[in-house]
């Protein structure tokens, strides 16, 4: 069996059969690479915590994904981009995420790495 291969902020992995076709991007982000910045809560595309970044198939403009409504197994060539590769405390924030800071843009917090992956180019 051919295995499916894509990218994670910069890094090539692949999957085959010991991946379940069930199981979704979002799962397999934080379980098995533990990028938990992706986080999740209706798990059916509904509240947008759990938005990725990728590039499909090397087109030129990457789109924003709901992580919990697409099988790894179906990211062939995917370049996917999560929360911490945009930025964090260690390595410093992207403009998006100190603008929505500084500027009261989160409530809780819990979905804001959804918003500033669904803004993010
Ligand atoms: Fe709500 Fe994915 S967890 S849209």
């Amino acid at each position: 069996m051919e295995r499916i291969k894509f990218k994670v902020n910069g890094k090539q992995y692949s999957v085959g059969c010991e991946v379940d076709s069930d199981t979704t991007l979002l799962d397999y982000l934080r379980e098995t690479l533990k990028l938990c910045g992706t986080k999740y809560m209706c798990l059916e595309g509904g509240c947008g915590a759990c938005i990725i970044t990728a590039t499909k198939n090397n087109e030129d403009i990457p789109q924003a994904i709901n992580s919990c409504l697409v099988s790894v197994t179906s990211c062939q060539d995917w370049d996917i981009k999560t929360v911490e590769f945009v930025g964090n405390r260690l390595k410093g924030y992207h403009p998006l995420q100190k603008v929505l800071a500084e500027c009261h843009g989160s409530q809780c917090g819990y979905c804001t790495p959804g918003w500033i992956m669904a803004m993010y180019r």
